[in-house]
């Protein structure tokens, strides 16, 4: 779910919270609202719909096209992703307790919500709808009718209302006629966004900076338009904005001393550029991403790899979710062949029967650093007494704080739900952190032989997107009945991805196996309209091995498409290539996946599916 919350920004307060929501709506998406009140109102005016964004501006337009737009100059907005209760009007955020004076927006999980509710309904309170947030509002009311309470200051009671959740949150409260925005957060992310450097418009336009308006948001693009300078709030803090400016205190009511960071990404980050999908741009930024990745970390001349993290670890395990576990299985298969035991474990899985950690290195793979079961995964390593490291593309995020250490793969924001730049980035920076174990292990000649084929990568990967046949081949194979993908070592996560990427996006059934898998089972499945995609490069022994599975499958006339650079002659046994340039496995496990990706976005293009936000899926889920 996403939260975008404003005060100070006067007429323009309505706007910009679309804005806002423009820029979260990959967070989840099955209903939106607004919420805004001012000086003198009675009531907090909601404004909310199931549905995508363009739901709720449609309703927004015609309300403005009657003169009855929802006025004021405080306002919030949401866009969810359902955990409790389906998608529906009454379900969707903001909630509002039973006279209308307390909004509340909320992400996460309210565990005692049932307890509460029950409480609150047998003092009389009518819930209007089935979600765990609406006890919040309810909770606030009834602070609000108790005999302490001072309209004046309604902080006191939203604190004391937020001290009885349990679970994990990000709320935002605004309360009728109140100019003034109050925000928690425990486990979930809430960022402030302070007076504005270089204001603009909500339509995009620069105007005159207002001074004091003050925002906060479950991620820094729905602020972003307006400011680059960000306070990143911890849990247990709590927030209040108004026009004249923001304070941040902990759960004893002291005010913390915050420090400001100037986020360095541009506005532009977060828009289309002129290609059709967000993940048809992020595909394309890959050269770019990797540069920034590698930028500083990477001495050729010197034959050294420089990271600010500070690890030679005796053991290595990883956790992580979905596109970012297949990372991990490349990061430990990279740090075996470092010579340092690793293994990769879904973080779930993890979080509920956790191996023996020994003296293990615990690695969070994570783009967004807020995924919940990579979060708990990390969380159990920690309370066993084990260091952990994040890596992570989210500066300030929940994985990156609670780690002992951080590697940042830097490149730039992602908002396609299915992940793309992001896993490249992490595949490189795995690659560059492992190369540096290996280094202190004085290995000196895996990081030669490395290190310039990682500095080559970008150039690699732009020369893959330029030359690509994937979109003629996508044509070819689109509404297949199944697709596999086969792959060993380093190969074999981007046979996962492969198929992952595919079923995200196209909603046709994929599957990834290690090649000397498939004749144990799968192979009953293969058959002449089933495309069987090999990533094969090099012609050591791996590939000789691959080409053997390859001719299993093309033994049973399924269409080959050989993912290679053409070393290992693979093609003879293929229908179709798809061509990368000659690079070392570990490098050419990138490359081989770019052209992955383009055959699963054109396949998914060409059935005219909605890329960018696959049905069901949230580019973050922040619920185990
Ligand atoms: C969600 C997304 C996936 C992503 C996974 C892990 O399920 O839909 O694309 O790979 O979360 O996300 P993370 O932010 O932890 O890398």
């Amino acid at each position: 779910c996403g939260i975008i919350a404003c005060v100070g920004r006067g007429d323009d307060t309505l706007d910009t919270l679309v804005h806002g929501l423009s820029k979260l709506d990959y967070r989840g998406y099955d209903s939106a609202g607004v919420a805004l009140t001012g000086s003198g109102d009675d009531t907090v005016e909601v404004v909310k719909r199931q549905g995508q964004l363009d739901a709720l501006r449609r309703v927004l337009e015609t309300a403005r096209a009657d003169g009855a737009e929802p006025r004021g100059t405080v306002g919030m907005a949401h866009t969810r992703w359902s955990t409790h209760g389906a998608p529906s009007d009454a379900n969707a955020h903001p909630h509002t307790d039973c006279t209308g004076r307390v909004a509340v927006v909320h992400n996460g999980i309210i565990e005692n919500y049932q307890a509460l509710r029950d409480e609150l309904a047998a003092n009389g309170h009518e819930f209007r709808s089935e979600t765990d947030t609406e006890v919040i509002p309810h909770l606030i009311e009834e602070l609000f009718d108790g005999p302490e309470y001072d309209p004046a200051d309604p902080e006191p009671a939203i604190r004391e209302a937020v001290a009885r959740l349990e679970g994990s949150f990000a709320v935002v409260v605004s309360v009728a006629g109140v100019e003034t925005l109050f925000g928690a957060r425990q486990d979930n992310p809430l960022v402030l966004g302070t007076s504005p450097r270089d204001a603009g418009s909500a339509g995009g336009e620069r105007s005159e900076p207002r001074a004091g308006a003050t925002y906060l948001a479950s991620d820094v693009p729905a602020f972003r338009a307006f400011t680059d300078r960000v306070v990143y709030l911890e849990n247990g803090e709590f927030a209040r904005i108004d026009a004249e400016g923001w304070t941040v205190t902990g759960t004893d009511g002291e005010v913390v001393q915050t420090s400001v960071e100037t986020v360095d990404w541009d506005p532009e980050d977060t828009g289309k550029s002129g290609y059709d999908h967000f993940m048809l741009k992020e595909i394309h930024e890959q050269p770019r991403a990797l540069r920034q990745c590698l930028q500083g970390r990477v001495d050729e001349m010197g034959g050294r790899v420089t990271l600010d993290v500070d690890v030679d670890p005796e053991r290595v395990q990883f956790v992580a979710c979905g596109t970012s576990y297949h990372a991990a299985l490349y990061g430990a298969e990279l740090f075996r062949q470092a010579g340092v035991p690793a293994q990769a474990f879904l973080a779930s899985e993890y979080a509920t029967s956790p191996p023996p950690v020994d003296d293990a290195l615990v690695i969070g793979v994570t783009q967004s650093g807020e995924t919940a079961d990579t979060l708990s995964a990390l969380r159990e390593a920690r309370s066993r007494g084990v260091r952990t490291l994040a890596c992570t593309n989210t500066v300030g995020s929940t994985a990156a704080r609670e780690c002992d250490e951080v590697l940042y793969i830097r490149s730039g924001p992602e908002i396609g739900v299915a992940a793309t730049k992001t896993f490249a980035a992490q595949q490189t920076a795995l690659n560059a952190l492992a190369l540096s174990v290996a280094q202190e292990r004085r290995r000196a000649g895996d990081v030669r032989d490395s290190l310039s084929a990682l500095r080559e990568l970008p150039g690699d990967v732009q020369a893959v997107l330029d030359e690509s046949n994937a979109e003629a081949l996508a044509e070819e194979f689109v509404g297949a009945p199944s697709y596999f993908f086969i792959g060993r070592g380093v190969h074999f996560p981007v046979a996962l991805e492969g198929a992952l990427k595919l079923k995200e996006i196209s909603y046709g059934h994929a599957e990834g196996f290690a090649s000397g898998e498939l004749k144990h089972g799968p192979l009953a499945l293969v058959t002449d309209e089933t495309p069987v995609f090999a990533v094969v490069t090099g012609d050591g022994p791996l590939a000789t091995k691959t080409i053997g599975n390859v001719k299993e499958v093309e033994s049973r006339d399924a269409p080959v498409v050989a993912v290679t650079d053409g070393r290992s002659k693979v093609e003879r046994y293929a229908d179709h290539v798809l061509e990368i340039p000659e690079a070392p496995p570990r490098t050419a496990a990138v490359l081989a996946n770019v052209q992955l990706q383009l055959v699963a976005y054109h396949v998914a293009d060409r059935l005219g599916r909605p890329i960018d936000k696959p049905r069901n899926l949230a580019k973050s889920v922040t619920v185990e």
